[in-house]
């Protein structure tokens, strides 16, 4: 099996995300292609603050925009690039200091995406497990991820790092009241 690494961002990595942005992909699981576009044109306006803000574990960011149109408060959060020997992919990493529990409009302390030329090679289920360590050294109880009923792979992917089903349940308004399921997964041995 090929090894990944999780990298933190930076300008010299950045053509290799923008190529993957410019064929439809995008990181964003829920705002999907206004994300996207959104992204290109930050990076084109100034990349560096682009790549700089990817990685914000004092929510030093702005406001967060929901599908819906409205925003919410930043978490304290860092995205990591899964990279082979090239780029193949995002996973991000949230959290409320000093609590396990997040704000109903957050969906989640971890999501991820691979770049679809890359998947079923074993890439997100390596790339949860990395940050997972991550999430340990935060001194986080457990991490919770949501995933819609239909995506198999996610959810494969969650349970190989022990992630347990512990409710399905229904989004807020801002995203549409849309199915869910949420897992946890214990960090504490
Ligand atoms: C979900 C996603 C991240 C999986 O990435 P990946 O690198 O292909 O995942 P892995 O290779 O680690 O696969 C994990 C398991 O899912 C299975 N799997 C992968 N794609 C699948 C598919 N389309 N349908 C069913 N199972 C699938 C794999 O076979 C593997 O199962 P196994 O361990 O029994 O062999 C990827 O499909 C993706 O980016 N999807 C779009 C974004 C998304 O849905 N993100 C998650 C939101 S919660």
């Amino acid at each position: 099996m090929i090894k990944i690494q999780l990298l933190k961002p930076t300008t010299a990595l950045l053509p290799g995300y923008v190529a993957a942005l410019e064929t439809g992909w995008s990181p964003d699981n829920v705002r999907k292609e206004v994300a996207a576009r959104e992204q290109l044109h930050a990076i084109k306006t100034n990349a560096e603050a682009f790549v700089d803000a990817l990685d914000d574990p004092s929510a030093s960011g702005g406001p967060i925009p929901l599908p819906d149109g409205s925003s919410v408060a930043r978490l304290p959060g860092i995205i990591r690039w899964i990279w082979d020997d090239s780029f193949s992919g995002t996973i991000g990493f949230r959290w409320q200091a000093g609590a396990a529990e997040l704000p109903p409009y957050v969906l989640g302390h971890i999501g991820f995406s691979v770049v679809p030329w890359k998947r079923r090679n074993g890439y997100a289920t390596q790339a949860l497990h990395l940050m997972l360590l991550e999430a340990k050294g935060h001194g986080l109880p457990y991490v919770e991820l949501t995933v819609a009923p239909d995506n198999l792979a996610s959810q494969k992917v969650i349970t190989a790092c022990g992630g347990v089903l512990i409710e399905r349940f229904r989004k807020t308004a801002a995203y549409g009241f849309a199915e869910a399921f949420r897992y946890r997964i214990r960090l504490e041995d």
